[in-house]
């Protein structure tokens, strides 16, 4: 894969990096770089998510979800990171087998999903790290309720996805259901590379091995500079832009596939980052559909802004038919992709002539491996901003304190944080 920082240095942009700047940088990339490697040798909680391409064991998920190859339809039920990888490349990659993701606790959304689904050629996989997460364990034993009323063994239908203690192992080994292990020391945002996002993409009959080689090639390129890692390269660039005023990165794929992907990234950018009044705020943005809505706002609104392009270089493409209808000439005899590269080339091109900082990745085509280059490389490259930033990248306090505060107000734990949530609201 590969990173293009021209449109983000200060001869184009403003706010942009001057290269003198890059270049004092590269020598705290090298710091980070040794502090990272020391955290994978070790094993280190967080810095043991960039080991999974090593340590992740294809022939292991592959085995424990053989007795689910007939299954027509996989459902997930997690939340955050427990789902978001497994969703990323569900809806990147096609798959004869469909997948659906539980994750919201909107009531309407999961009555009419399980009304939606035969349940009865379903496999289920309960993911949570923590194995008390409200909302999978909510969602979990709706579905549970929904395929008892089918007349639908889930016993026989379910997998879980979980650590070595809490509600959902007490569960599986209760009932006799196959488990597969969360790895230690891998934050749910992390844990794409591992059981948690391959399981559900080795059922749909994905080739998991080409996802995990894509993840290891962008692991081989992480060195102590960042003129030769595109990680590196560009977790520095993203880091810079916001020390100079951008706060707000925008990921502006250009493939439909990839839209969950840019949903995939905002949670890793904003969770890893956002601690001690530091980090950029994530914005999800597709290309070309979003040329006609947001581009507006990046091009002409604060200068407040990057936005990161992410390419595939090659893609089945789609004739678009001669035309005789007058002043679509131009069109006709045209590909939907040709058409696509030119929205693609224009936006870069207008953000640039308006001084608006943009940094392009590019990968070959979205398929099995293109997605693990391209995954694996936005993991390494949040790790080394938060070396830049010198903030805990591996913890989330904020999204526990929720977490606990929630239970707390369905009388399911501690009350301290739901003290704090009683009246405070003012209806107008
Ligand atoms: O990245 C994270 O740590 C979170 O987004 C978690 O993945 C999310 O809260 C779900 O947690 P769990 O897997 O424990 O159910």
């Amino acid at each position: 894969m590969r990173v293009d920082l021209g449109n983000a240095l200060d001869t184009v942009a403003s706010p942009g990096i001057p290269r003198d700047a890059l270049d004092r940088l590269d020598e705290r990339v090298a710091d980070a770089h040794e502090r990272i490697e020391t955290g994978r040798e070790n094993h280190e909680h967080g810095y043991e998510s960039l080991n999974l391409p090593q340590t992740t064991d294809a022939d292991e998920i592959r085995t424990a979800v053989e007795s689910f190859a007939d299954a027509e339809t996989v459902l997930t039920v997690g939340i955050g990171g427990s789902a978001l990888g497994a969703a990323t490349l569900a809806h990147g990659l096609e798959s004869d087998v469909d997948a659906y993701f539980l994750d919201n606790v909107d009531p309407e959304h999961v009555s009419s999903l399980l009304d939606s689904i035969s349940l009865s050629d379903t496999a289920v996989n309960v993911v949570s790290r923590s194995g008390t997460t409200a909302e999978t364990l909510a969602n979990f034993l709706a579905v549970r309720d929904a395929m008892e009323s089918d007349g639908v063994d889930w016993t026989e239908q379910t997998f879980v996805t979980t650590g070595e203690e809490g509600n959902l192992r007490n569960l599986a080994e209760r009932h006799d259901l196959p488990a597969l292990d969360v790895p230690d020391g891998v934050p749910g945002r992390f844990s794409v590379l591992s059981t948690v996002g391959l399981a559900c993409a080795a059922i749909q009959g994905h080739d998991i091995d080409a996802v995990l080689s894509g993840a290891q090639a962008e692991a081989n390129r992480l060195s102590g500079s960042l003129f030769d890692s595109p990680a590196y390269a560009y977790g520095t660039a993203c880091y810079a832009l916001d020390e100079r005023g951008a706060g707000i990165n925008a990921m502006m794929p250009y493939a439909e596939s990839l839209e969950t992907f840019a949903e995939w990234y905002a949670q890793l950018w904003a969770e890893s980052l956002g601690k001690d009044g530091l980090g950029q705020t994530p914005v999800r943005a597709l290309g070309a559909t979003d040329q006609h809505s947001q581009l507006q706002l990046y091009r002409a609104g604060p200068r407040d802004k990057m936005v990161t392009f992410v390419r595939p270089t090659e893609r089945e493409d789609c004739a678009i038919p001669e035309t005789d209808l007058p002043g679509l000439e131009y069109l006709g005899g045209q590909n939907l992709g040709t058409l696509l590269d030119a929205e693609f080339e224009a936006t870069e091109a207008s953000l640039a002539e308006s001084s608006q900082p943009s940094v392009r990745l590019e990968i070959d085509r979205v398929d099995e491996y293109g997605l693990g280059e391209l995954l694996y490389c936005l993991e390494a490259s949040c790790v080394l901003a938060g070396e830049l930033y010198n903030v805990e990248t591996f913890i989330q306090p904020a999204v526990e304190w929720g977490k606990r505060a929630a239970r707390g107000l369905l009388g399911g734990g501690d009350f301290d944080e739901a003290d704090s949530v009683a009246d405070k609201s003012t209806l107008v």
